[in-house]
């Protein structure tokens, strides 16, 4: 058995990164830190799992980072980039201007405030995992903040590996997943509705679980 490591989901109550928690506690004996908005059930009754309250669109520091690297100074830690959202999918010109913020804050502004914290601390034996998007290299119409968050947090993070060879990073695109994230995009009203609406319909989204223990396989 290998030495246990800590892994740090954002996001980590619903959809692909509850499933990143569920692979790590059922299948490996490593710790798991959730830093979401919800604690679930098992955060408190499995001693594996610590959950610390975040809310990324209100990030007003980053003191849990230091927390986090305090207690599990003698365990590597692989951060998980995960939590994200995709709404609001209009045209471009069509938002307001505290929507923008708010968009930008949540899914760019704290996720890289939080590495780079985490980076600061962690001197050795870090990797982090940015749970990225196709997106992050297509434009899709209405997709505008979307594809951009997941454009710039990608660079951030391929800007991380030469800055700092030390640290293991990967961008990584998930694939399609059965979450609510997908449900969004069915519920809009995009130009391309129907490839998703296939999709779902044909039965061609991943499941959570098997999305999550293929990200994770090799870095258990
Ligand atoms: N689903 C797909 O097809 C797909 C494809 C490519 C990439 N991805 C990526 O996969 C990752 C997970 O997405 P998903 O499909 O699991 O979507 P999801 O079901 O909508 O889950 C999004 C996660 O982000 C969290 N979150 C949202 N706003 C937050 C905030 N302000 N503070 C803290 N946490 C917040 C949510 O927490 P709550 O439970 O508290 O709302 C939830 O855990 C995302 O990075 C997404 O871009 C998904």
């Amino acid at each position: 058995m290998n030495r246990k490591k800590c892994f740090v989901i954002t996001g980590a109550s619903s959809g692909l990164g509850k499933a990143l928690k569920d692979f790590l506690i059922s299948e490996t004996h490593h710790f798991v830190v959730s830093l979401s908005r919800r604690a679930e059930p098992e955060d408190i009754s499995t001693e594996r799992i610590w959950f610390s309250y975040c809310d990324l669109a209100s990030l007003d520091n980053t003191d849990v980072i230091k927390d986090i690297c305090d207690k599990y100074q003698d365990e590597d830690i692989i951060y998980i980039n995960n939590a994200a959202t995709i709404l609001p999918l209009h045209g471009v010109g069509c938002f307001k201007d505290d929507e923008l913020a708010a968009y930008f804050k949540t899914n760019v502004e704290a996720p890289v405030r939080l590495i780079n914290e985490l980076v600061a601390l962690k001197k050795k034996g870090l990797t982090v995992l940015n749970i990225s998007s196709g997106a992050a290299k297509r434009a899709i119409s209405h997709w505008s903040l979307y594809c951009s968050a997941k454009a710039a947090v990608n660079m951030f993070c391929d800007v991380l590996a030469i800055d700092r060879p030390e640290v293991i990073v990967r961008n990584i695109d998930p694939g399609v997943i059965n979450t609510r994230m997908q449900s969004q995009i069915r519920e809009s009203n995009i130009p391309d509705l129907q490839i998703f609406a296939d999709l779902s319909g044909n039965d061609q989204l991943k499941e959570p679980i098997d999305a999550a223990r293929e990200i994770l396989i090799d870095f258990v």
